[in-house]
């Protein structure tokens, strides 16, 4: 019999947080290794795996990089007004320096080639197979007790300047990643009350677009955070919150 892949899987996805504050502790290469790999094994487009992977220790970049964020919150900040805007600058939202690794994931739409198989009309397939790999590694990270905090306040140009990362190659995500101090139950920006989680009953539409159906949405998503299903999946506790 199949060994039972739930309890793991959805205690991860659960429990993943994006972390913006590291204890200095090293990542093992070993550890390191398991997680790239775990990206590396992420569906692809036409299997085009068009994702790199440039792995930051050195402090000098990463103080560059920092200057290069600070430059984009300031711009980040000014989409804001009034204590909105004095929230988001009381936010930490980058551990750049803090966390012992630092991880830049690229995509080389046109590693093989502009023939991909998967690709006649959606412009964008390797960009989206990239953020799969992310998402994996985000994941695994989160299984080996390591946190990860994607840092989006950034400028692609001067990463490319920082990294010698050559035009055809886009940066995608630039991830901080060490061991996390907590692992809150819930997002940070719901915890300080900038965004609420959506409720999944607004999000479902039925057979197409125009068919959002109350009723219908409302009993499957009570389905879905039942707690009877979920303990057959943790009959020994350690459910996650939703
Ligand atoms: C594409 C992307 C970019 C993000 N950029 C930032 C960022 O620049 N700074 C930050 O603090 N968090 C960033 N985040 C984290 C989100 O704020 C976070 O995922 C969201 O609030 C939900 O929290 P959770 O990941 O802990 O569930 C980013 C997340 C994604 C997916």
């Amino acid at each position: 019999m199949e060994q039972d892949l739930r309890p793991g899987l959805y205690a991860a996805i659960f429990r993943r947080r994006d972390i913006r504050r590291f204890r200095p502790d090293a990542v093992p290469d070993a550890i390191l290794g398991r997680v790239l790999l775990a990206a590396h094994h992420a569906p692809s487009v036409g299997f085009t795996q068009p994702w790199s992977f440039v792995i930051v220790r050195d402090l000098e970049r990463r103080r560059e990089v920092k200057r290069a964020f600070e430059q984009e919150r300031e711009k980040n900040a000014a989409l804001f007004s009034g204590a909105r805007r004095e929230q988001f600058l009381s936010f930490k939202l980058e551990g750049i320096l803090e966390a012992p690794l630092n991880l830049i994931v690229t995509c080389e739409a046109g590693r093989f080639g502009a023939a991909v198989l998967g690709k006649p009309g959606v412009e964008q397939v390797e960009l989206y197979s990239t953020c799969l790999a992310v998402q994996n590694l985000w994941l695994a990270a989160r299984a080996e007790g390591l946190g990860v905090g994607w840092v989006s306040i950034m400028s692609n140009d001067a990463l490319r300047s920082i990294f010698s990362i050559p035009p055809e190659v886009l940066p995608v995500a630039y991830l901080c990643v060490g061991y996390a101090e907590r692992f809150s139950p819930r997002p940070t920006l719901q915890e300080a009350g900038w965004a609420p989680r959506l409720a999944l009953e607004q999000l479902l539409r039925f057979e197409f677009w125009g068919a959002p159906s109350e009723d219908r949405a409302r009993a499957l998503a009570r389905l879905a955070r039942d707690a009877d299903t979920w303990r057959e999946i943790f009959p020994h506790g350690g459910m996650p919150e939703f």
